[in-house]
């Protein structure tokens, strides 16, 4: 355990969120980091971050012994580079979601994060959304019984972003399940454990300037006889959204991460459903980065574990490669978990 957090952030966009949770946690401000000019002076004008804690290169950050976390919040196809560095430093790492786009990649950074002393924790941030951490604590408390079905979708119209082909989430190996679709698997993993099997269909209507399926539907099997359904659409014509409902013996959550209510129906004694639900009321926190940073910073002054280490970011990727290569190959596949 360490009493004091001093960060290095890495990317400055949606990065921002980790130095807002690092900020937030009292952490103290080590560098922050952004190869983009523009991007970094955004972001040290907005907190007020001296000159002297900025850099453009995240080599300033292995070289600062006082930095002891490392938040990486740059392109996907650069997490594994950054994240090994960081480990072979002795850097504590909170990595963003998806861990990595390969199952060689995801295999390499496990094994580093095994080897090191390090802690290293995936940014799936979902598992901090009210609607979805109170829909954990329904089912664990047993008050929708036992599991049978469980569906979320991801729906994130991209069509701006990918139009520059050179975007990064253009590429062809930032496959929108893996990317994006990796919030609604991790999700399902989260509420009803390892999908076993997934068979997946995919179509391609929506984004010309990407060669990957841009709306992608996954049966899947998970433990204990509950089946489930993933789908992605990463070209939707509708706001954004991970409407989410899981189904059991008991009752029924119909939930997203936008609303400010969720709907719960719990069957009375004779096992006959209300007509209406239950409203919850939530806070709408789709990106609850002060959550994360605080479990994350947590962990390294506590020694509280991580809810989201390396092999659960990892495990969430094999899954999603498992729903690319049965929409690609019309097979049932079984996610390969071994790293
Ligand atoms: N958890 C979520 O809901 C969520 C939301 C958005 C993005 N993300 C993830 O966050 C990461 C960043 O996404 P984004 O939307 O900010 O992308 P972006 O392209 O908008 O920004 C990436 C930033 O990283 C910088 N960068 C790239 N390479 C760098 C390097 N080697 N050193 C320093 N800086 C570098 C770029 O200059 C840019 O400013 C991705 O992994 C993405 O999947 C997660």
């Amino acid at each position: 355990m360490e009493n004091k957090i001093v960060a290095g952030i890495i990317g400055l966009e949606f990065g921002r969120a980790h130095l807002e949770g690092a900020l937030a946690y009292g952490a103290e401000i080590g560098l922050i980091c952004d190869c983009d000019e523009k991007s970094l002076k955004f972001a040290a004008d907005k907190y007020n971050i001296p000159e002297e804690k900025c850099t453009l290169d995240y080599h300033d950050i292995i070289n600062n012994p006082e930095i002891n976390a490392v938040s990486i919040g740059i392109p996907d196809q650069l997490h594994k580079q950054v994240a090994l560095e960081m480990l072979e430093a002795g850097k504590h790492v909170l990595c963003e979601k998806p861990l990595a786009l390969t199952k060689e990649d995801i295999t390499e950074m496990v094994r580093a994060a095994r080897k090191s002393n390090c802690i290293f924790m995936v940014g799936q941030i979902c598992r901090f959304t009210p609607s979805f951490a109170k829909t954990k604590e329904l089912i664990d408390n047993g008050t929708l019984g036992e599991l049978y079905f469980v569906e979320s979708e991801y729906a994130h119209d991209y069509m701006n972003i990918v139009s520059n082909k050179q975007n990064w989430r253009a590429d062809n190996a930032r496959h929108g399940v893996i990317g994006g679709g990796c919030h609604a698997v991790d999700l399902l993993r989260w509420l009803a454990g390892d999908p076993e099997e997934v068979f997946a269909y995919g179509t391609h209507k929506l984004l010309p300037t990407v060669t990957y399926d841009d709306s992608t539907i996954a049966i899947m099997k998970f433990p204990n006889n509950v089946a489930g359904k993933v789908y992605v659409s990463t070209g939707c014509k509708r706001d954004y959204t991970m409407r989410t409902v899981i189904y059991g013996t008991k009752g029924t959550i119909i939930c997203d991460n936008t609303s400010p209510t969720m709907q719960l129906f719990v069957a009375d004694e004779t096992g006959k459903a209300p007509e209406t639900p239950e409203i919850i009321e939530l806070e709408v926190n789709n990106h609850n980065f002060v959550k994360e940073f605080e479990v994350f910073g947590d962990a390294i002054t506590k020694g509280i574990p991580v809810p989201t280490p390396v092999e659960e970011g990892a495990k969430t990727v094999a899954a999603c490669l498992a729903i690319v290569e049965s929409a690609n190959t019309g097979k049932i596949v079984k996610p390969d978990y071994s790293f």
